[in-house]
């Protein structure tokens, strides 16, 4: 079977995002889990230069976390608040993808789907402060929804400090409609984050989209690769190695 068939195929498996047979095979395929650090440092970035973002991470991601927590339970959202609270080792690594890879990448524009309450974006954007240069475009629905279904009741990304504000752009709606033509309008991107809906559909679609805008050298970001096999079978069409951080996948075009 060709490539372009098995990416096809995989369009059309069904739209339920949780696979969890399929989680074990999947993984198996994938190398070895790694470190945030580690899995840039094997997409061939310098090893020292990440080991001094992370430094700066492990400096500012317990105050990051707090602002979050705070500004959720002040805009009354104990769950919020509790997410950003309880932090877990491996969604902290996660984020630490995005901080220090954003600050590796030096991006001009960095492009997310699914902020949601905004966390990750507190990161990408905390990032961008610190290399001084460069906007994230976020695109979410106008009724935002975790993956459990639980409707933010807020506007994307509401919890993002404000003093982050000012190089961050929100697009609501569908990224099947918003997406395309937002990225003809940016024209070049270096990093792209996808974060909105888990299902291999939307995956590959959102893949797609981005990758001919993406410029050679950046990275593309997804989590939750092990609910279908949308990012295994998008990085081995596109001969580029597929990292993972726990289940979120990382991979540098080149
Ligand atoms: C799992 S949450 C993302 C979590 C978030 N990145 C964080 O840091 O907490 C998924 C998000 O994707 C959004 N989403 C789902 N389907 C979408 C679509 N078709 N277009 C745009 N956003 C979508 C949801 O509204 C939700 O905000």
């Amino acid at each position: 079977m060709t490539l372009a068939a098995i990416l096809q195929k995989a369009a059309r498996l069904p739209t339920v995002a949780r696979d969890g047979w399929r989680y074990p095979v999947l993984r198996i395929q994938a190398r070895r889990e790694q470190t945030a650090v580690e899995a840039l440092a094997a997409l061939g970035f310098d090893l020292e230069e990440l080991r001094g973002y992370e430094r700066d991470f492990d400096e500012l991601a317990p105050g990051l976390y707090a602002q979050l927590a705070e500004r959720a339970r002040a805009g009354g959202d104990e769950l919020a608040a509790a997410r950003a609270a309880g932090r877990s080792e491996s969604s902290e690594e996660g984020k630490k993808l995005l901080y220090v890879g954003t600050r590796a990448t030096r991006p001009r524009t960095v492009v997310e789907t699914g902020p949601f309450n905004g966390a990750s974006s507190a990161f990408l954007l905390r990032a961008l402060e610190d290399n001084g240069d460069g906007r994230l475009h976020s695109f979410d629905l106008s009724e935002a929804r975790d993956a459990l279904g639980h409707p933010a009741g807020r506007e994307p990304g509401w919890l993002v400090p404000d003093e982050l504000r000012h190089r961050f752009n929100v697009t609501l709606g569908d990224t099947r409609e918003t997406l395309r033509p937002a990225l003809r309008r940016l024209g070049e991107i270096d990093l792209f984050f996808h974060d909105s809906l888990h299902t291999a559909r939307h995956m590959l679609f959102e893949f797609r989209a981005a990758w001919p805008h993406l410029r050679a050298g950046g990275v593309l970001v997804s989590d939750d690769v092990f609910w279908n096999p949308a990012f295994l079978l998008f990085t081995r069409l596109h001969r580029v190695p597929f990292r993972h951080i726990g289940t979120m996948g990382v991979t540098r075009k080149r």
